[in-house]
């Protein structure tokens, strides 16, 4: 090839490698549209990926197109030193607010709006758009030609501050406006930057398990993140925008848009490929804005994201423009709130409440307050470490927070602080609900009951735990049924299900003889079951199924395991630490032994091995074997009986970890795998010699 062929190859591609690029960021901006702003993805996310890293392969081969407004620049450059100044062309004013929560409170809004319009009775009702008021930040986007440039806060209205590099690490924001809007030279677009409640609420679990401070509220958690000059912060924090307005803007006669009502704004933003809510609506006249807020308030607790209260805006913007302002707000706009989130009152008490999982939660009584719509007395503080951490105290006043569905919590101790304090909270040492011994284990946050059978709190979870299939194998005992035996007082614990009579259960809503006939045969059909079922359904935290067998096949016997040693426990296959100390915590547990000895009682029976730990040596103890082909004289079965006996497990599948593979007669894959990963391979004989060494 000539040095002109090959240059002329190299142009060539290069145009296809261009072409390719811009596709790309076509298609990536199309589907990131889909998935933040529509939430109505087209394609899967590893297909999102793999389109992502076929630009970012391709920008880096040619780093000289690599523009702000690519996919791959969300999160891009260098932590700042400060944020610059921006100074708002158009002053971002704030909206005259309307703290009379009673929906009525609209009317008179429209009645001033139409005495300044110098509207009489016989004029039409005005039209509004009511809206939202987010719980957010004000944020203004800057865009040229479709492209983001700058992202700035409100700051004092004037002049806000440069957080460009953390607002384009937020998907909802669009790098590139869609078609229509390219074609204006200066747009800004402005809107609410937010956390939705759920966002927040995994948030806040993240920093709680990593026993970090936590934030306050959504809005708190969305301003922390745009003000951070670390844009990688900024990505980690999962931040929303809505956008409902606009600010400066090419004026029409140089290439601008044109719009006669605010309705028409709300249109265009979603086209040009904003997220507007769907939650908008236009009303005529003072009632229908009534009717709006009382509706709205409804449906408050049910939104994804905080709402204060409802914006109401004059639709016509020449009226608009009529209107005017006063000092720095609008005429033609009123902010009308709802009850608030967040107030302050005094802790009466701290109580601790035991969940149906046996975790353990400081509560806050409290002195009774109003919040988000509600009266509140209770207030959940998580763990030991988040009373801790916020240092909060009987008689303290403190913030409490409620929004949503989300239970009530709270969040911060307010000042000034009572003198004396009282004492600093102590997470009891017995459950309050059964004095079983309460426990934390290393690494976690929570603390548990240890009395799992027994502990009233826990009472249905474990008894469902109990008769599930894989454990006593109860069919008909479902949750329905638990319910009305548990709260009917017929059950207490497990050993009460095998005292029940034909009589008590056909009683019940929704039984009959029938159905109660079968319950109860299943439940005398269960008592004859394996020690390995048996142990999996006395429901001991980090006993699965898996360890059940390894603890029955090993220890033989169930007073072999209730009396051994946390040592003892951890020569089992899989047992460290953790587990060992759980399954010695339950049974040192005075009121599960005695589940357990009123279970045996009552017939409850299982086959019992001999203790293969007792039976002699352990030549195979913490081996992991494979088997594959056919071995001359053993068939599988007793291949795999023979490595348990001694100690040993089979396992299906060749890695790194096993310690031998044992071959036979037309051995496949799992020798090539031994061979290739240097795992000694032994046949019929070797595995003998392992045996009786
Ligand atoms: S319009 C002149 N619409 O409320 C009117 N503001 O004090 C300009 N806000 O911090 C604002 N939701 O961020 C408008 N649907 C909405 C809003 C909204 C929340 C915030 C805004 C500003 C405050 C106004």
């Amino acid at each position: 090839m000539s040095p002109t062929d090959q240059a002329d190859l190299w142009a060539r591609s290069e145009a296809a490698d261009r072409q390719r690029l811009l596709e790309l960021r076509e298609q990536l901006a199309y589907h990131a549209w889909r998935y933040y702003v529509l939430d109505d993805p087209q394609i899967p996310d590893a297909e999102y990926d793999r389109l992502m890293e076929e630009l970012r392969v391709l920008e880096a081969r040619y780093p000289q197109w690599v523009t702000p407004d690519s996919p791959t620049q969300r999160v891009g450059g260098q932590p700042l030193q400060a944020f610059a100044p921006v100074p708002h062309r158009v002053p971002m004013l704030s909206i005259r607010t309307e703290t009379d929560t009673s929906p009525e409170a609209a009317l008179a809004f429209d009645a001033r709006i139409r005495k300044e319009l110098g509207l009489g009775p016989d004029d039409a009702p005005v039209d509004y758009v009511a809206e939202p008021k987010f719980d957010g930040l004000a944020i203004a986007l800057h865009y040229e030609h479709g492209v983001l440039v700058r992202a700035a806060t409100r700051g004092d209205g004037l002049t806000g501050e440069d957080v460009t590099h953390t607002v384009r690490t937020i998907g909802q924001v669009p790098l590139r406006l869609r078609e229509t809007a390219q074609r204006i030279p200066r747009l800004e677009v402005r809107g609410e930057v937010y956390m939705r409640r759920d966002d927040f609420e995994a948030l806040n679990e993240r920093q709680r398990q990593r026993q970090d401070k936590t934030f306050v509220n959504p809005r708190n958690a969305a301003a922390g993140a745009v003000r951070q000059l670390d844009p990688a912060v900024a990505a980690a924090r999962p931040l929303s925008f809505f956008a409902y307005g606009l600010g400066d803007v090419t004026p029409a006669e140089q290439g601008g848009p044109t719009f006669e009502r605010h309705w028409q704004v709300l249109q265009a933003l979603r086209e040009w490929g904003f997220a507007v809510t769907d939650l908008a609506e236009r009303c005529a006249g003072g009632q229908a804005l009534a009717d709006y807020h009382r509706r709205l308030g409804q449906q408050r607790d049910a939104l994804p994201f905080d709402i204060d209260g409802v914006v109401y805006k004059v639709d016509r913007l020449d009226w608009q423009q009529r209107l005017g302002f006063v000092t720095r707000e609008p005429r033609w706009a009123l902010a009308h709130k709802y009850p608030a989130q967040e107030m302050l009152t005094r802790v009466l008490a701290i109580d601790v409440q035991v969940g149906r999982t046996g975790k353990l939660t400081p509560v806050a009584k409290l002195e009774p307050v109003f919040v988000g719509g509600v009266t509140v007395t209770n207030a959940t503080l998580h763990n030991e470490d988040e009373v801790l951490r916020k240092d909060v105290r009987v008689g303290d006043t403190v913030i409490v927070r409620r929004a949503g569905d989300v239970i009530p919590e709270v969040v911060a101790v307010a000042p000034p602080l009572p003198q004396p304090r009282g004492e600093p909270f102590c997470m009891p040492a017995q459950c309050p609900v059964c004095g079983s011994a309460v426990v934390r284990e290393p690494g976690e946050v929570d603390h548990r009951c240890s009395g799992g059978l027994y502990c009233p709190a826990q009472r249905k979870q474990a008894i469902l735990h109990f008769a599930q299939r894989r454990a006593m194998d109860i069919e008909g005992l479902g949750d329905k049924l638990v319910d009305q035996l548990v709260d009917g007082g017929l059950v207490r614990t497990v050993a009460d299900l095998y005292r029940l009579g034909l009589r008590q259960l056909a009683e019940l809503p929704r039984m009959a003889d029938k159905s109660a006939g079968n319950v109860l045969a299943a439940i005398e059909r269960s008592k004859a079951t394996t020690l390995a079922r048996f142990l999996y359904a006395l429901g001991i935290r980090h006993v699965g199924e898996s360890t059940a067998r390894d603890l029955a096949r090993h220890f033989g016997r169930l007073e072999a395991i209730m009396d051994a040693s946390e040592e003892a426990l951890q020569q089992v296959p899989d047992v460290g630490p953790v587990v060992a100390r759980s399954i010695r915590t339950f049974f040192d547990q005075p009121h599960n032994r005695e589940v357990v000895e009123q279970l045996r009682a009552c017939g409850v029976h299982w086959d019992e091995g001999p203790a293969i730990a007792a039976a002699g040596p352990q030549p195979l103890a913490g081996k992991t074997l494979v088997l594959t082909g056919t071995l001359p004289t053993l068939t599988r079965e007793q291949a795999k009986a023979l490595i348990e006996a001694a100690g040993g497990r089979v396992s299906d599948s060749v890695s790194r970890k096993t310690d031998y593979v044992v071959a036979g007669q037309a051995a496949g894959s799992k020798l090539d795998k031994a061979l290739a990963l240097g795992v000694p391979v032994l046949d019929e004989a070797g595995l003998r010699a392992l045996l009786s060494p």
